[in-house]
């Protein structure tokens, strides 16, 4: 259970915990960051575990210039939301499955983790301390990013001697600067996104930088993002820059298979037991670029990007266009798991957490 953030051990001051909002243009809000009041930090080193952490001011941080994440990319990140109910409730979004993918990151990175139970109190914690960035209900969430980076001194290939794992949190509201308008995406068969051995199926941050290149160019001609196809044929849809891809035809709902390419995206997750819960024949398998052609429906899910129709892809100059209108499977999908991540919808699945 939290604690109210008065008792934590570090005893540091609140302030203006009062007053129930922050000073904030919610009408304004899309994916910038909006610093918060409060950050959570735990440090360890290479061969201990995580033992007792803290919130502070949120701030900058010292890091060594020799750090193992700013030298060799030692750093794997998460991102989960905060939501206020109508009735003034706060609620994660199984944040237990954040704390779980971290642990898996963690350990192909060759880091320590922190373990579930600490992964959520600090989620809390930094949630709670913040609670007056939250958006009212329906202008938005509070975006939670834990991270956890090799900080120790290293100068030869090595695993960081010492690893710090952090929490801040900033208001959000839509990812895409289209809002809610359908994505143009945008098939680029120069870059790949991650390859069989790669690390491709975890959320290091090295699978992030890469891919800049390859949304600035779609940007330039026009496009919301980049869908990436598999390194090894060039057939295969893996995912976009900063989600998972899904394509409906008919009652079929179907997602490229997880295969360690593939981000495991929770969102991506909970949206296949949604549609197999509504009835939808729901397939994790790899879909052929070809299968765009008749796809009735093409759609996005992440964290960050909710649940994204997708308006059109181009693929070698061709462009495919897919129905987008509201009343669509994309569309029933995205209300009931946001009713859930608001409260509007009963959770009968125990994937809320109240705080
Ligand atoms: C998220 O959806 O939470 C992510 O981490 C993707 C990121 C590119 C914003």
């Amino acid at each position: 259970s939290l604690r109210h953030p008065s008792t934590y051990s570090n005893k540091i001051q609140f302030e203006n915990s009062e007053d129930e909002y922050a000073d904030v243009d919610w009408d304004k809000l899309g994916f910038g960051l909006t610093p918060t009041d409060y950050m959570y930090v735990m440090r360890c080193s290479k061969d201990d575990n995580f033992k007792e952490g803290r919130l502070s001011r949120y701030a900058n941080i010292e890091i060594s210039p020799s750090a193992g994440v700013l030298n060799y990319g030692q750093g794997i990140y998460e991102g989960t939301k905060a939501n206020r109910t109508e009735d003034g409730r706060i609620l994660l979004f199984r944040p237990d499955q954040n704390a779980t993918r971290m642990m898996h990151g963690a350990e192909r990175m060759c880091m320590p983790s922190p373990s579930i139970q600490q992964f959520v109190d600090a989620v809390k914690e930094t949630v709670f301390a913040n609670k007056r960035w939250i958006p009212p209900p329906g202008k938005g969430s509070l975006y939670v990013r834990p991270l956890l980076v090799g900080t120790g001194p290293i100068l030869g290939l090595a695993p960081a001697p010492e690893y710090t794992f952090l929490v801040y949190a900033s208001p959000v509201r839509n990812y895409f600067k289209e809002g809610t308008a359908p994505l143009n995406l945008y098939i680029d068969e120069e870059f790949v996104r991650a390859s069989p051995g790669g690390a491709g199926g975890v959320k290091t941050i090295t699978n992030y930088a890469p891919v800049l290149k390859a949304i600035a160019r779609a940007k330039d001609r026009g496009f919301s993002d980049v869908l990436y196809l598999d390194a090894v044929n060039r057939k295969y849809l893996e995912e976009v820059s900063s989600c998972n891809i899904f394509i409906v035809k008919g009652n079929r709902i179907s997602t490229p298979a997880i295969s360690g390419t593939i981000l495991q995206g929770i969102t991506r997750k909970s949206i296949l037991e949604i549609a197999r819960d509504h009835g939808y024949q729901v397939e994790e398998r790899a879909i052929p670029v070809d299968d765009l052609g008749d796809a009735d429906e093409v759609f996005c899910t992440g964290t960050a990007v909710g649940v994204a129709p997708v308006g059109s892809i181009t693929h070698r100059n061709r462009r495919i266009e897919f129905k987008t209108e509201s009343s669509l499977v994309w569309k029933e999908l995205y209300t009931t798991l946001v009713g859930l991540q608001t409260g509007r919808i009963e959770d009968k699945k125990g994937w809320t957490v109240e705080i």
